[in-house]
């Protein structure tokens, strides 16, 4: 440990260009090609590295209610994000209901099967048609509960009680307000701007990267839904790298590789970390032997193999076993590692069976989000879908620790439990602006910068916020 600090708190080579500099020792590319499993996942053997500035990242884009406004009028309307999952949505007459802001979308599976997104207001004077977060089976159609007007599960007009009345309406544009809908790996994108480039523009990467990890065969095998204390932002970036590790997770400091994650930037919508656990830190002095002990296991490691590959093998069987799916052929690092894609705005993807995360995080003021954990374990072999896991909703205060068979929930606890602090002293900071440390928080302004692009099309952004 003492080894390891003296290496990582030397001071910057200057003779490198900004944002070159790299921790000392070996790369997670060094760990990952060397391990001949991993050749099955190319995408987990690149890097896609970018410097984008070293200037400070006001606060006020996170703690003025001006930003939060600019971003309800031009990011929520205008931008994809995922609703649901298709296994939320069954059959036909199975609906979700999707909201953020005052922004709100019906999800719903056709008689015919295609799943269509409408504007969750009747077309009559305004009633939401279903309740905010609601889902159900089963519709034979959509009635609002004010007066009684109908549509079909495609949005075309069934009845208008009193129709007599309406002799100014044509029944062919009397349809519900119909928005973008797509899927991709088992998710039901929507977009509120009608207008909207497809859903691929913004994927970007994602599905090439992920064809081989089937996050559609998998299931929601835990859903949690929690209030955090701070703008959606600030919380969600809080998960954007694992520099963190040292202050936050103490426990894993000597097993997970924090100091020398990966950061990828795969353009405006995409960004990744890959930080590999089970391998201790470059220049840490341990043994295998001593990470094996540290991972929980008391029997001998034999002799020729690492730590890292003795667990990934026992994780292979102990996970099949548990999940009645064979894992051994699974990568060693999909098996084991915290690989999290980031997709503008708000929403990471992990494709590792071990630690199997969806995230989401929602605006529900200023200084308050929801954010969502999913997680995606494989369908078992020969076995119909379960069905997805009921959401389990906790309170700010509440821990991850109650939730049954959450492996996480301590990790996460330890993780939430910082933005108390870090919304107050965002609020009370003199320092303008947020220093950020230039490779390992390079997501941070990727999603800075891509939102930009979406306020930057509003006339006189004030420059606090530049
Ligand atoms: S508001 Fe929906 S039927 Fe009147
Ligand atoms: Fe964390």
């Amino acid at each position: 440990m003492k080894d390891m600090m003296k290496a990582l708190t030397a001071q910057p080579d200057l003779t490198l260009a900004p944002g070159e500099a790299r921790a000392p020792g070996p790369s997670t590319q060094d760990l990952l090609q060397s391990e001949p499993s991993n050749a099955q996942d190319p995408a987990l053997l690149t890097s896609s590295d970018a410097f984008l500035g070293d200037e400070d990242l006001p606060f006020a884009r996170y703690t003025h209610q001006q930003f939060f406004d600019l971003e309800m009028q031009h990011l929520w309307p205008k931008v994809w994000q995922w609703a649901c999952r298709e296994e939320h949505i069954r059959k036909s007459g199975d609906f979700y209901t999707y909201d953020v802001g005052p922004y709100s979308a019906l999800v719903i599976r056709g008689e015919d099967n295609q799943i269509r997104a409408f504007v969750n207001a009747c077309p009559h004077r305004g009633m939401a048609l279903t309740d905010a977060g609601s889902c159900g089976q089963g519709k034979q159609f959509i009635r609002c509960p004010f007066h009684g007007m109908a549509w079909h599960l495609d949005g075309s007009l069934r009845e208008i009680p009193g129709r007599w009345d309406f002799p100014h309406i044509e029944d062919a544009e009397f349809g519900l307000d119909e928005i973008p809908c797509e899927t991709w790996a088992g998710f039901v994108f929507i977009n509120f701007d009608k207008a909207c480039e497809p859903l691929e523009a913004d994927l970007g990467v994602l599905p090439e990267h992920f064809k081989n990890w089937g996050l559609e065969d998998r299931f929601v095998s835990v859903h949690t839904v929690k209030t955090l204390p701070g703008n959606w932002k600030m919380c969600m970036e809080g998960f954007l790298e694992a520099f963190h590790v040292l202050g936050t997770h103490p426990e894993v400091i000597h097993t997970a590789s924090w100091a020398n994650t990966q950061y990828d930037v795969f353009g405006p919508t995409v960004t990744r970390f890959l930080q590999t656990v089970a391998t201790g830190n470059p220049n840490e002095t341990q043994s295998q032997a001593e990470i094996y002990r540290l991972l929980g296991y008391t029997d001998e490691l034999p002799d020729g193999t690492t730590a890292r590959e003795q667990h990934a093998q026992h994780q292979r069987a102990a996970l099949g076993q548990r999940f009645k799916t064979d894992l051994s052929a699974v990568s060693t690092s999909i098996m084991l590692d915290s690989i999290e894609y980031h997709l503008f705005p708000n929403a990471c993807f992990f494709p590792g069976i071990q630690i199997p995360l969806i995230y989401r995080f929602r605006p529900t003021g200023l200084g308050t989000c929801i954010h969502e954990v999913l997680l995606l374990q494989p369908v078992p072999e020969g076995a119909p879908r379960p069905l997805p896991a009921e959401p389990i909703h906790l309170g700010m205060n509440d821990s991850y620790t109650q939730v049954p068979d959450f492996p996480l929930a301590k990790v996460l606890d330890q993780d939430t439990e910082n933005f108390y602090r870090q919304w107050a002293g965002m609020n009370a900071s003199m320092k303008p602006g947020q220093t950020l440390a230039n490779y390992q928080e390079v997501r941070i302004r990727n999603f800075h910068n891509t939102l930009d692009d979406y306020l930057g099309q509003v006339e006189a952004v004030p420059l606090i916020f530049k």
